[in-house]
């Protein structure tokens, strides 16, 4: 490796997304806070795997890196250029030329009506790569690409398989040779018997195409697995970034440690870490750091003021006022837990 930093596919600068809630009075709704002041780059090459409970703001993430959510405050630097500062017209060229993504449910993210020839046409059509013979020809590769028959072309998304149509959403979004791909929660709606199968095309295609992936799931065990980095999200915070061989034992932030304590691991069985309490609503999140009203460890600090960034080391960064100790044991986390309650 050079000492020469990489240049970054895409880079969030403080990003925020702050929704309308449905709930709240007529003239006054409530604000959601989807996502607060993000930082991330993604490198060319590399695999980003997010991680965090539901609602913390991962799928608004995703949304945010390839362009498909607006963010209400903060830059999206796309190859050096800041997206939203584009005109339009040069946005979609940009976004279509670098990231591509793969949703949860691949039955509701391809339009049923078109037979999967048009569908994966479509992005090729609509940025004018090529002529209409290498056009077809693209889709072959692209169904060839994804490990599909070429009579698949001609069928209805309906007309295949749940594992199938994901192939198919995966042969969309690279159908414009992008850099970055943004798969999130790429096999959560899919039978539990084809999961492995579209991870392992996930895994060859980026060693194949030399993706660089921001990946977010539940099965947090196998986003460590797969990534290079793991991102720990908590009510619209990035709250660690940490290379994803010192996740868990090496996490330094509680929450990051809590949240692997109750997952299965390969040698461990689950034992988590007590938390209090429920995660507060993201109309209203807590002073100071968003975990604190859960924390085992927090004091008066915590609610004060937000924890700085801290860097453990290279590539780790955590917002924390009282981390845990590096070489702290489950065990001793979950005493100390016990302890606070
Ligand atoms: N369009 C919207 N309008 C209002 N609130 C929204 C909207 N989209 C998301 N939210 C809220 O923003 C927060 C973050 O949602 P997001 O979907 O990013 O979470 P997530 O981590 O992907 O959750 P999950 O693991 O369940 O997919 C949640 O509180 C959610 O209810
Ligand atoms: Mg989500």
């Amino acid at each position: 490796m050079s000492a020469v930093a990489r240049p970054s596919l895409v880079t969030l600068g403080d990003v925020h997304v702050v929704h309308k809630a449905r709930s709240g009075g007529f003239f006054q709704r409530d604000k959601v806070y989807a996502l607060t002041g993000a930082d991330l780059s993604v490198a060319p090459g590399e695999t980003v795997g997010v991680v965090g409970e539901s609602g913390c703001g991962k799928s608004t993430l995703a949304r945010v890196l390839v362009g498909l959510q607006k963010p209400t405050a903060g830059s999206v630097t796309v190859d050096g250029e800041d997206l939203w500062r584009m005109a339009a017209g040069r946005r979609r060229t940009a976004i279509g030329r670098h990231v591509g993504m793969v949703f949860q449910d691949p039955s509701t993210a391809l339009n049923r009506r078109l037979p999967v020839r048009q569908i994966l046409r479509d992005p090729l059509d609509v940025h004018r790569i090529g002529t209409v013979r290498e056009r077809d020809e693209r889709v072959r590769e692209l169904l060839d690409l994804v490990g599909l028959p070429a009579s698949v072309a001609d069928v209805l998304p309906g007309q295949v398989s749940g594992g199938q149509r994901q192939r198919i959403a995966i042969a969309r979004a690279l159908a414009l040779r992008p850099r970055l791909l943004v798969a999130d929660e790429p096999t959560s709606a899919l039978d539990v018997s084809v999961r492995a199968q579209i991870l392992n095309l996930l895994l060859d295609l980026r060693t194949q195409l030399g993706l660089a992936m921001v990946f977010v799931s539940h099965d947090i065990q196998t986003v460590r697995r797969m990534s290079d980095r793991v991102v720990t999200m908590y009510l619209g915070r990035i709250v660690e970034t940490a290379p994803a061989a010192d996740v868990p034992a090496g996490a330094r932030h509680p929450y990051t440690r809590a949240l692997f304590s109750a997952t299965p691991g390969l040698l461990s069985p689950i034992d988590p870490i007590p938390l209090a309490g429920p995660v507060p609503s993201a109309t209203r999140p807590p002073t100071g750091c968003p975990f604190r009203t859960r924390c085992w460890k927090a004091s008066d600090e915590c609610a004060a003021e937000l924890p700085p960034v801290t860097e453990a080391g290279p590539g780790h960064l955590f917002r924390c006022h009282h981390p845990v100790p590096n070489d702290a044991t489950d065990r001793e986390l979950i005493s100390q837990a016990q302890e606070r309650s």
